[in-house]
């Protein structure tokens, strides 16, 4: 089911200690979310990610609604090695929420 992106808001609370969005925003712990739809793992400029993240992209991880669901329910078991020290999402329409919020956040 499609995401409720003033729901998926409230869920970022749990994103925003580590990574920032939206006009003006920097990389932090995590890499700044803006525009990541359609755009290769690991490749925000200024950021420096771990070479898990980076071999990801390379391999042809690129970020979609699919990717970007699979990762936010358990990140360390989709990119293994990844450094993003977060346990995951459990609730699916947590995940679908959060997805349909950062899609505001990437222009087409
Ligand atoms: C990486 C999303 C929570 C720290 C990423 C990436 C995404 C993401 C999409 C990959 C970016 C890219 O490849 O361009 C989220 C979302 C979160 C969340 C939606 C909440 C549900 C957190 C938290 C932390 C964190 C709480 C810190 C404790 C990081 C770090 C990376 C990262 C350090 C870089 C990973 C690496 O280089 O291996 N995050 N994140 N994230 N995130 Fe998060």
């Amino acid at each position: 089911a499609a995401g409720d992106p003033a729901a998926g808001e409230k869920v970022f609370k749990k994103c925003a200690g580590c990574h920032g969005v939206g006009e003006g925003a920097t990389n932090k712990v995590g890499p700044v979310l803006n525009g990541i739809f359609g755009e290769k793992a690991g490749a925000v400029e200024g950021y420096n990610f771990s070479q898990a993240m980076v071999d990801a992209g390379n391999g042809g991880l690129v970020w979609n609604p699919e990717t970007l669901s699979e990762f936010l329910k358990k990140p360390r078991d989709f990119v293994k090695g990844t450094k993003m020290s977060f346990p995951g999402l459990p609730k699916e329409d947590d995940i679908a929420n959060v997805v349909a919020y950062l899609q505001t956040f990437s222009p087409d």
